[in-house]
C-alpha cells in the first residue's frame, strides 16, 4: 500500500515536473494570468456605487497607473503575453484588483477565433437582425455575443456598430442597422443591454457619420447640426441613453473639419453633456491624431497604441497643457465602466463555446430577419410534397452560405483564420437543406459560372432557385448596387429558361434587380449566419411563415442616389512627400441632409425597387379603425389569409408644413402574431421627441405646434390608414 502511494506521489510529482517545463515553452499568450490577486480595499465594495468606487480607486493611484488605462498596450498579439488574442488591451492594475480589458470585435460573432482554436458563432448580419424589428430579439443577439466573448476569457466588445445606411454601398452595411435612426437606435440599445447582461463591457460604434469607407480616414464629411442631430446622432442618442453602453468609440474621418475622435462638438457638447455618456470614449484603431486637442475635446483612450495618450499626454498632463483633472475624468471613466460592467467583480473564467445553443439562436435570427420580397402566383412556398424537380443555381450553394468581411469577420468552423478581404463561406449548404426538404426529388445543382448550362438545367427542371452575392467588407464600398460578376445575366438566363424561378440574395444590403420583373418570387436573406442555409429552407417550403420587412430602401438603381456616384471613389492617389501615393483630403457634402433613405426616396418623388419598411408573408393583413391622438394611435389588424402569420405594423408621422421635413418620418411600431382570421387592436404610445425637430438656435429639440398627420400601415410606401392630431 505504502509502494503505492509512494509511486502516487512520484508520479504527481513527475507530472507537476513536466507540467512546469511545459509551461515554459507555452507560446506567451497562453501563460497569461487567468485569476486576479485577491484585494482589499473600500472600492472593492460591491455595494457602493460605480462612480464611488472608480473615486476611492482612483485615489489610490499613481500618475504612470492613470497613464497607462487611457491607451491601448497594443493591438492584436503586439500586447505580448497580455493578449488574449483580440483586437486589443488595457493593460489593467493588478495591485487594485482592476483587471486587463480585453477588447474583441464582435460584431456579428467574436472575431479571430481560428489562430487560438476557438470557436464562435456566426449570427446573422445586424441589417438583417435590424429587418427583425424586434429589439427583445436585438437582446438575444447581444446576450449570445456577450457569452461567447466570456467564454473566450474577453471582457469588452468591440460591436454595436451603427452608422446609419445614407450611403448604400457602403462596404460595412451588413455589420450596421439600416437607415431609420429610430429603427437602429432602439435595436442598438437592447443588443447592448442583452452583451452587457453577460459582464462584458458593451460598445457602440463608430461615433460619427463613418457612413461610407472610401477615404474614411481622410474624408471630410460636411453636414449641419439640424440634420446631424435628426439622422445619424439620432440613432446614437437613442443607443447611448437606453442602451448604456460603456464604450463608445470615435470614428476614423473628420466632421466639419476637425476629426471625430478630437471633435468637441461630437464627444463633449453632445455625447457627454447633451446626452450625459457616463462611460469612456475610445478611439477606433490608429483613429488618434494629436495629444491635447484629442484629450480637451473628450477621447479617453487611445487605442490601440500610445502614440498620442502615451508619454506625450503625461507630459502634457505635467506642462500643464492638459489639466491633471481632465487626466482623472478619463480614467474615472474607465474605472466606472468596469465596475459598473461588472468585470472587476465577475472575471470570466474561461468555458467551451456552445455551438447548439448558438445555432439555434442563429437560425431563430435568421429566420425571422429574411424578408420575402416578391411571390407572385403563389409560388411559394414551395409544396414539399409534389414537387418533383429542383435546380439549385449559383454562389456556392451546393457548400455554403456567405458572411461579411474586415474586422466583423467571423472564422468559419473546419477553416483557418479569414484572410483580410477575402469572402468566406460558412458551411450551410442551401443545396443540402433544400435537398432534406424533398427527399424524393431530383435536386440538382449548378455553380451557375456559365449562364447557359445554367438555363439547361433550370429548363429541364420544374423548378429554379438561384442564390445570388454581393460580398462586401470593411475598407472598401461597392463601387456600384449592381450585383458582382455578371449575376444579373445569369439570372436573366435562368428565368428566361424557367417560369418558376426564384432567387434568394445573400447581400450585404440593397442590391440593384433589373431582372425583377422576370422571376416569380424572391427572398434577402442577407448573410445569414451558421444556420442560414436551414432557415432560408424552412421558409422556401413553407415551415416559417416570413415576417421580416426592410431596414433599408431597395434603390432601383445607383443614379437614384442621393450621390450616384460615392466621394473620393474616383480619386487618384498622388505622390506624398516620400513619394509613396497617398490620397489627399477630400470633403463628403451630405447635400441630402435630412434626406436618408426613404426619407429622399419620398421627399424626390422616386419610386424605390422596394421600400423601407416593406416585407412579404405568406398570409395576408388588413388595417381598420384607426384612432390618433397626438401621443397615442389604436388601430386594428387582422390577418385575412388561410395560415398564422406575423405582421409587423408601422406607424409613420408627418411633420407641419413649418417644420420642412420629409413627407414621413417612422415614430412607432410593433409586432403582431395573429391567427388566421384572428383581428387584434393594437396601441401605441408616440414619444414626443420623435415628433420634434432640432432647432439649431436653441439648440434643443423643439415640438412644434401645427397639425401632424398619422400614417399606419405595413410599410413606408403601404400605409391604408391615415389622420390629422394637432399639437
Ligand atoms: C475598425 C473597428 C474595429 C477595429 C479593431 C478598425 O479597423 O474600424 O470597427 O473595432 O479596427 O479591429
Amino acid at each position: 500500500m505504502k509502494h503505492y502511494i509512494r509511486g502516487r506521489k512520484l508520479a504527481l510529482a513527475a507530472a507537476m515536473a513536466g507540467a512546469v517545463a511545459a509551461l515554459a515553452f507555452l507560446p506567451a499568450w497562453a501563460q497569461m494570468p487567468q485569476r486576479q490577486p485577491e484585494v482589499k480595499g473600500p472600492w472593492m465594495d460591491k455595494n457602493l456605487s460605480p462612480d464611488k468606487r472608480a473615486d476611492l480607486v482612483l485615489e489610490q493611484m499613481t500618475l504612470d497607473e492613470k497613464m497607462q488605462l487611457v491607451h491601448g498596450a497594443g493591438g492584436f498579439n503586439q500586447a505580448g503575453p497580455r493578449s488574449n488574442g483580440g483586437a486589443g488591451v488595457i493593460a489593467g492594475i493588478p495591485r487594485l484588483g482592476l483587471p486587463d480589458v480585453q477588447l474583441a470585435d464582435s460584431a456579428v460573432g467574436v472575431r479571430a477565433a481560428a489562430e487560438r482554436g476557438r470557436y464562435a458563432t456566426l449570427l446573422p448580419s445586424t441589417i438583417g437582425e435590424a429587418a427583425t424589428w424586434d429589439p427583445k430579439l436585438a437582446f438575444e443577439y447581444g446576450k449570445l455575443i456577450g457569452r461567447e466573448l466570456r467564454d473566450q476569457q474577453y471582457n469588452a466588445s468591440l460591436g454595436g456598430g451603427m452608422d446609419i445606411t445614407r450611403e448604400p454601398r457602403n462596404g460595412r452595411n451588413f455589420e450596421y442597422q439600416g437607415e431609420d435612426p429610430v429603427l437602429a437606435g432602439k435595436m442598438v440599445a437592447q443588443l447592448i443591454r442583452g452583451v452587457q447582461s453577460q459582464s462584458v463591457i458593451g460598445d457602440v460604434k463608430h461615433y460619427a457619420f463613418n457612413d461610407q469607407e472610401t477615404g474614411r480616414g481622410i474624408g471630410n464629411v460636411k453636414l449641419g447640426k439640424r440634420a446631424m442631430r435628426e439622422t445619424d446622432l439620432l440613432a446614437f442618442e437613442i443607443a447611448v441613453t437606453e442602451g448604456q453602453p460603456g464604450m463608445v468609440m470615435c470614428s476614423y474621418n473628420k466632421v466639419n473639419g476637425d476629426y471625430a475622435c478630437e471633435n468637441s462638438y461630437l464627444l463633449d457638447s453632445v455625447l457627454k453633456k447633451a446626452w450625459g455618456f457616463k462611460g469612456f470614449v475610445l478611439s477606433d484603431w490608429g483613429a488618434t491624431h494629436s495629444t491635447g486637442k484629442a484629450a480637451l475635446a473628450g477621447l479617453d483612450n487611445e487605442e490601440s497604441g500610445s502614440r498620442y495618450f502615451g508619454d506625450a499626454l503625461k507630459t502634457a498632463v505635467t506642462n500643464g497643457e492638459v489639466p491633471l483633472a481632465r487626466l482623472d475624468d478619463m480614467v474615472h471613466r474607465i474605472v466606472r465602466t468596469e465596475f459598473a460592467a461588472g468585470i472587476v467583480d465577475d472575471a470570466p473564467r474561461g468555458r467551451v463555446v456552445d455551438p447548439f445553443t448558438g445555432a439555434e439562436l442563429a437560425q431563430r435570427i435568421a429566420e425571422q430577419a429574411s424578408v420575402l420580397l416578391k411571390n407572385d402566383h403563389g409560388q411559394l412556398p414551395l409544396r414539399a410534397a409534389t414537387v418533383k424537380s429542383i435546380a439549385v443555381i449559383g454562389s456556392h450553394a451546393d457548400s455554403g452560405v456567405l458572411s461579411g468581411g474586415g474586422s466583423a469577420q467571423v472564422d468559419a468552423p473546419g477553416a483557418g483564420p479569414a484572410r483580410w478581404n477575402q469572402p468566406v463561406w460558412f458551411p450551410s449548404s442551401p443545396l443540402e437543406a433544400i435537398k432534406a426538404k424533398v427527399p424524393k426529388a431530383t435536386v440538382e445543382f449548378n455553380d451557375g459560372a456559365d449562364p447557359a448550362a445554367a438555363a439547361a438545367l433550370a429548363k429541364a427542371s420544374e423548378i429554379a432557385i438561384v442564390f445570388v452575392n454581393q460580398p462586401t467588407s470593411e475598407g472598401r464600398d461597392l463601387p456600384t448596387l449592381t450585383l458582382p460578376d455578371k449575376q444579373d445575366d445569369l439570372v436573366t438566363a435562368v428565368a428566361a429558361a424557367n417560369p418558376h424561378t426564384i432567387v434568394v440574395l445573400e447581400t450585404g444590403g440593397a442590391a440593384a434587380m433589373p431582372w425583377i420583373d422576370r422571376v416569380n418570387a424572391a427572398l434577402e436573406v442577407w448573410y445569414p449566419g451558421i444556420r442560414g442555409a436551414q432557415a432560408a429552407a424552412n421558409i422556401l417550403f413553407g415551415d416559417v411563415n416570413p415576417s421580416a420587412k426592410l431596414s433599408v430602401t431597395f434603390p432601383k438603381t445607383d443614379a437614384d442616389l442621393p450621390h450616384p456616384k460615392i466621394a473620393g471613389l474616383d480619386r487618384m492617389p498622388i505622390p506624398g512627400p516620400d513619394g509613396r501615393p497617398r490620397m489627399q483630403e477630400f470633403d463628403i457634402d451630405y447635400t441630402e441632409g435630412l434626406k436618408v433613405g426613404y426619407k429622399w426616396f419620398d421627399a424626390e418623388n422616386k419610386q424605390p425597387l422596394f421600400a423601407f419598411g416593406y416585407g412579404l408573408s405568406y398570409t395576408t393583413f388588413a388595417y381598420s379603425g384607426l384612432k390618433a391622438a397626438i401621443d397615442n394611435v389604436s388601430f386594428a389588424v387582422r390577418n385575412t389569409g388561410k395560415r398564422a402569420g406575423v405582421e409587423i405594423v408601422e406607424v409613420y408621422a408627418g411633420l407641419p408644413a413649418a417644420a420642412n421635413e420629409p413627407p414621413k418620418r417612422l415614430v412607432a411600431w410593433d409586432k403582431v402574431a395573429l391567427a388566421a382570421g384572428e383581428s387584434k387592436t393594437v396601441t401605441l404610445p408616440l414619444d414626443p421627441k420623435f415628433l420634434s425637430i432640432f432647432d439649431e438656435q436653441k439648440d434643443d429639440w423643439e415640438f412644434l405646434p401645427g397639425e401632424y398627420k398619422i400614417f399606419v400601415g405595413s410599410s413606408s410606401r403601404n400605409t391604408p390608414l391615415t389622420a390629422v392630431v394637432t399639437h
